[in-house]
């Protein structure tokens, strides 16, 4: 890990030179490379720089994308180094799958937390998805290589390292935002909880109690399915959609039931299932899930991190692209 990567490191280890000890470590390493870059914006988006990037990935370092924020000057923009917390949690997806970079050239949007629908100026509808699930996906993807967005529904995480961070609330932001981010991509992920519903009005001022104690009723109308949505239009033909279904079974069916009718309804190539039963998933740092494909598949995937299910999402995208 080289960390901060000036763009003169990258530039000698892109060539090859090895006139000093970090770079006589780098022409003898064997274990997987990654590179933080941090620089002036004008420097990272130099042809020079762009072209060292491209050859260090190329041979199969991972250099993660730069956050975008206050340089080390008065200036702002793209260049700054990632949380070394999040470098750190990057590190370990990519030892995670021995530094494979398969989805190099690859652009991955992934959707998370859950929306929020305002009925006054302080008070929502909202659910109780934290955004982890969706955070570790945008992190693996982006530890193999990918170009990774997260359009994030008031996530209250810090930014994954590498990972551009598009900041939503509503459904409707969302559907906006995934919509705008999806005709580059080659792999879209919807592990976000968009509300079904929002209040058919949304009212400017605080809603105020009636002095004769009745309550109000609150009149809701249906989002759009954004997976089902995305599913049905893609950009390109082989565009990757994949879903999630939080599932309890109810009479009608059991949790495997309910997820392959859900898959036919959404019209996406997989579906990462979890039984929340109990609600035992949200803000949870562990999951359990199935991943059923759109030709017949099942995958189990046994309770663990919901990095290491990420993990395994990411294994199926990537073999799938
Ligand atoms: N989803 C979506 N847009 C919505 C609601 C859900 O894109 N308005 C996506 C979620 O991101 C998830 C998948 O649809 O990937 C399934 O979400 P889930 O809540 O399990 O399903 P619903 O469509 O809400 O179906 P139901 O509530 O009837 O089970």
């Amino acid at each position: 890990m080289v960390a901060p990567a000036t763009a003169n490191t990258m530039a000698r280890a892109a060539h090859g030179l090895a006139d000093d000890l970090l770079t006589n470590v780098l022409l003898t390493a064997r274990c997987p490379v990654v590179f933080a870059p941090a620089m002036h914006t004008e420097m990272w988006e130099h042809p020079a720089t762009v072209d060292n990037v491209a050859t260090l990935r190329r041979r199969g370092a991972v250099v993660i994308e730069p956050a975008e924020g206050r340089l080390t000057g008065k200036d702002t923009g793209k260049g700054r180094l990632p949380d070394p917390a999040e470098i750190f949690e990057l590190c370990e997806a990519v030892l995670a799958r021995g530094g494979v970079t398969d989805l190099a050239g690859r652009t991955v949007v992934v959707s998370a937390g859950g929306t929020r629908e305002y009925l006054d100026p302080v008070r929502f509808l909202g659910n109780r998805s934290s955004g982890l699930q969706g955070y570790a996906i945008a992190r693996a993807a982006a530890a193999r290589g990918a170009e990774v967005t997260v359009v994030a529904a008031n996530v209250t995480l810090p930014d994954p390292a590498g990972v551009k961070v598009l900041r939503v609330e509503t459904t409707a932001q969302l559907h906006d935002a995934m919509l705008a981010a999806a005709p580059t991509a080659d792999a879209i992920v919807m592990a976000a909880a968009p509300a079904d519903f929002r209040p058919t009005s949304q009212s400017d001022a605080k809603i105020k109690k009636a002095a004769d104690g009745s309550a109000p009723i609150i009149e809701l109308v249906q989002n759009a399915d954004i997976l089902a949505e995305l599913s049905a239009h893609r950009a390109h033909p082989g565009q990757l959609v994949v879903g999630f279904a939080a599932e309890t079974g109810d009479a009608t069916g059991s949790v495997l039931d309910l997820a392959r009718a859900k898959l036919a309804r959404k019209g996406c190539d997989l579906l990462v299932v979890n039984d929340v039963s109990g609600g035992a998933v949200f803000g949870s740092p562990e999951n359990a899930a199935v991943i059923l494909g759109a030709d017949g598949t099942a995958a189990e995937v046994p309770q663990g991190a919901k990095s290491a299910l990420a993990q395994v999402i990411v294994d199926h995208i990537a073999a799938r692209l």
